[in-house]
């Protein structure tokens, strides 16, 4: 009997990468994966044992230096893989000094990766983790009424737009240059490519690096803003977008194809604070449930410039449709947004990446 297929993760010290390692290993695949820093690697080994991968399994877990500004090592990456789930991409919790530090890697991090899949003649598809930033920005206000209709797969962030701020400009370039790639440069390849476009990613973090989804939580907890703006987001659970994940990369249908991940629906940051206040009791006695009018962030802003960054997104409803997912991959989410927002703080709380 030939062996299990060998799966490569780019990111492997990701908050989301790491899941999708602990499904792989469930379900039986032998996973490579990358980092830009060996002194990751055992971090990445306690987060599986947290998760309860067998020590076999864990040893098993081959890696690859490789960074994505770089072209050393992303040959040897692909080496003997199967299916290539890119998920490295620079997601910082601050607002970069120029827009092309988020860009360049994404993007030509992004080329690289199916380059080296492309050439390696036994990737048979690359599943790219895109975002909802490469779906859902720089469209007309009116799709951010709350009748509007929901946000699809054939939307696209417009970056010409002028108000795209640089990470969702590096999402939608990078997953952009890789459909353009595919399109003109594996003509005659076997190379097949599925994308998955998350919302916020919440739910368990398997260690004390809670990575940039989970810091709006922590910044919550810490109680470090004297209030909630009108900001509307939604919502994953990590351990649904990793099974994702997994069924793109076997699924025929899933070729050519990108897909929208939300769970069971949008929330307020109102309602994430209510959600914290009522579940976590003592922890979350700095949570600010005051709403902040739009006029007040807009002027904090001026001297904030981090609070820059979700101007675009004030007042924003935000509908986001599951339904091609569900019906192309039978996928379905199993945590709620409640439950999905309460493993987040409880995580991060346990691993003490907060002081509450
Ligand atoms: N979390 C969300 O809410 C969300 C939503 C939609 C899409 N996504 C996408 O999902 C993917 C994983 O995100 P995450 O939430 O797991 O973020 P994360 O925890 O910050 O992980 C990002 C990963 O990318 C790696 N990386 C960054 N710059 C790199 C470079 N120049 N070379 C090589 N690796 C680099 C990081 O490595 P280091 O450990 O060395 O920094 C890390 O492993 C990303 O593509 C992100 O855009 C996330
Ligand atoms: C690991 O095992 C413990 C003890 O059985 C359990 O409480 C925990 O939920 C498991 N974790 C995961 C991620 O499956
Ligand atoms: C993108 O935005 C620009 C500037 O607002 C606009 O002229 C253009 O029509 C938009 N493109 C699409 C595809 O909507």
């Amino acid at each position: 009997m030939s062996e299990n297929p060998l799966v490569l993760v780019t990111g492997g010290s990701g908050f989301l990468a790491i899941w999708v390692i602990v499904q792989l290993f469930n379900q039986g695949y032998r996973v490579r994966t990358t980092v830009r820093k060996l002194t990751r690697v055992n971090d990445i080994k306690k987060c599986l044992c947290e998760a309860n991968i067998t020590e076999e399994q864990i040893s098993s877990l081959e890696v690859v230096q490789a960074d994505l500004l770089k072209d050393a090592g992303w040959a040897e990456a692909v080496k003997d893989v199967t299916y290539d789930l890119h998920l490295a991409s620079p997601f910082p919790a601050e607002l970069p000094k120029h827009e092309d530090d988020l860009i360049n890697p994404a993007r030509d991090g992004t080329i690289r990766v199916l380059r080296a899949a492309r050439n390696s003649g036994c990737v048979t598809r690359v599943v790219m983790t895109s975002s909802f930033a490469a779906v859902g920005y720089g469209h007309p206000e009116e799709r951010f009424k709350p009748d509007a209709s929901p946000f699809i797969e054939k939307d696209w962030t417009n970056i010409s737009s002028g108000n795209v701020p640089p990470y969702q400009k590096s999402k939608t370039l990078a997953e952009l240059a890789a459909w353009e790639f595919m399109e003109t440069e594996c003509m005659d390849s076997k190379l097949e490519l599925a994308v998955i476009n998350p919302v916020s990613i919440y739910g368990p973090a398997l260690g004390k690096d809670d990575g940039t989804s989970l810091r709006a939580i922590g910044e919550l907890l810490e109680g470090n803003s004297p209030g909630v703006p009108k900001l509307c987001w939604g919502i994953v659970d990590v351990r649904d977008c990793a099974d994702m994940h997994l069924r793109a990369m076997t699924n025929p249908r899933a070729k050519d194809e990108r897909f929208l991940c939300i769970g069971e629906g949008s929330l307020w940051m109102e309602e994430i604070s209510n959600i914290l206040k009522k579940s976590l009791g003592s922890k979350a006695k700095k949570v600010p449930t005051t709403v902040l009018p739009n006029f007040l962030v807009r002027g904090l802003a001026v001297f904030l410039p981090v609070a820059r960054l979700i101007l675009t997104d004030l007042g924003h409803n935000k509908r986001v449709s599951n339904t091609k997912a569900k019906e192309i991959l039978g996928w379905q989410w199993k945590y709620t947004s409640e439950q999905a927002v309460v493993a987040s703080a409880t995580s991060i709380t346990k691993f003490g990446a907060v002081k509450v």
